[in-house]
């Protein structure tokens, strides 16, 4: 993977035309499709899940992260292993076993992810951060495309690209929601190696290639 890595979310695409989607992806050099699962629960909305992630799966050659805003991921991490996801970022609030996530993950041969909330913060992730492959920072509170990134965030992407170098450890840092031209410098700037874009990038204001 080059970084920084472009990830679009599916969450603002045409579910009417995705192909469409998917070859702007292509077009646009994004090298991980960002594919957002809520469950009615740890977030009000509730968007797809299993059956329409391995339908749309064959669309594309670009890896899938599944991006679990559900309780209690580790009870369904295998059915989206089975589905198609080749990485799996679940919420640290979410359960009480993170651990248990990460394991169920890697022994499926996959790539961890762990999620934390605007008002999470970085510290939890102590003891996990050198078992998992990225760190997704939420820049909005999970839940719906098109709002506005929480500047407060951004500091948790510099404080996690710190602890990263203190402590020599290689996970990949991602940052999630509000992300458009204007705030793209500044999360590019704080350490993300990952960029999350749903309605910016599908509106084709990004200018990611700039
Ligand atoms: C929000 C989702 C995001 C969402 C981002 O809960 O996790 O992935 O699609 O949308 P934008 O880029 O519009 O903020
Ligand atoms: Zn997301």
């Amino acid at each position: 993977m080059n970084l920084p890595c472009l990830s679009p979310s599916l969450l603002s695409a045409d579910f009417g035309n995705l192909q469409g989607a998917f070859d702007l992806c292509k077009k646009e050099g994004a090298q991980l499709i960002h594919v957002d699962v809520m469950d009615g629960h740890f977030v009000p909305p509730v968007s797809y899940g299993q059956p329409v992630i391995s339908s749309i799966r064959k669309c594309s050659d670009i890896p899938f992260d599944v991006h679990l805003m559900i309780e209690h991921p580790e009870s369904q991490i295998d059915s989206f292993i089975e589905a198609g996801a080749d990485w799996i970022t679940f919420h640290y609030e979410a359960t009480n076993h993170s651990d248990l996530c990460i394991q169920k993950i890697h022994k499926a041969g996959k790539k961890v992810g762990i999620s934390i909330c605007p008002s999470t913060p970085v510290a939890v992730l102590e003891e996990v951060l050198p078992y998992v492959d990225l760190v997704l920072v939420m820049s909005v509170n999970p839940g719906w495309g098109g709002q506005k990134l929480i500047p407060y965030c951004v500091d948790k992407i510099k404080k996690l690209a710190d602890i990263r170098k203190e402590r020599n450890l290689n996970y990949l840092i991602s940052v999630d929601g509000g992300v458009n031209k204007t705030t793209l410098p500044m999360v590019l700037d704080a350490g993300a190696d990952v960029v999350v874009s749903g309605s910016s990038f599908f509106k084709g204001e990004l200018d990611w290639k700039k």
